[in-house]
């Protein structure tokens, strides 16, 4: 346990699995991208067996594009916008999501919100990382929410995507305390800590689930 500040992790899981061939995932990113580094790093030394195929952002300045230029990952900058509809955007970004083959589709910080059409496509292969103990704090204030609702504990939440926003089956959640003296920065900095230890081992558990259909090591 990290010395600094207490924190739960349910379920009790520290191991990654092992996958051979690697698990082939695709990112999608909006933001600075730093949930995105750590599965670049765990990757590099080799600790969690994926290859990062593609990462897709719609922000043409996010953090997240240098970091895959920097790791030669392939990167995709597609926005809406250029869109006529939802749709055909969400087209594109499933056509390169399958044009590499990925087998699991990694929410790193999307904030866009998928469609049923998105998500039919990819069924129970989509994960989302969000900055709250989900059902709470649903949406894109999630750390601010929390604050100004004075609660006392907060956290994060891995789960699958469904068509409904920030809901589908949990993976794995981190619980910490909200300190009296906390403001969006503190609160935010210990939750990210806590991103990243959870996040990979919901990758890694998902990949296993989607490639052996089995949820038995819960
Ligand atoms: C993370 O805190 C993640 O939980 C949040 O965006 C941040 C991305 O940080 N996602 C959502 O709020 C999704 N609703 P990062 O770009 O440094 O990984």
């Amino acid at each position: 346990m990290d010395k600094s500040f207490n924190y739960i992790i349910s379920p009790e899981i520290s191991e990654f699995r092992k996958f051979s061939p690697n698990l082939k995932i695709g990112i999608l990113a909006s933001g600075e991208g730093t949930n995105f580094q750590e599965l670049i790093n765990l990757s590099e030394n080799n600790k969690l067996d994926i290859d990062i195929k593609v990462l897709i952002t719609n922000k043409e300045d996010a953090g997240c594009i240098k970091r895959a230029k920097d790791a030669n990952i392939p990167c995709k900058i597609i926005k809406e916008k250029d869109f006529v509809q939802k749709e055909l955007f969400e087209s594109e970004m499933i056509k390169i999501l399958m044009s590499f083959d990925v087998e699991l589709v990694v929410m790193a910080g999307w904030m866009k919100i998928v469609s049923s059409f998105f998500v039919s496509k990819f069924k129970d292969k989509i994960i989302n990382i969000h900055p709250s103990l989900l059902p709470s704090y649903k949406g894109s204030s999630a750390i601010k929410d929390a604050l100004s609702n004075g609660s006392k504990i907060t956290g994060c939440s891995v789960h699958f995507v469904d068509k409904e926003v920030d809901s589908g089956s949990l993976i794995i959640q981190a619980a910490l305390q909200v300190l009296k003296n906390d403001n969006i920065e503190t609160l935010s900095k210990r939750i990210q800590i806590l991103e990243h230890k959870i996040f990979p081992l919901a990758i890694s558990h998902a990949g296993y689930f989607i490639r052996e259909k089995s949820m038995d090591s819960y």
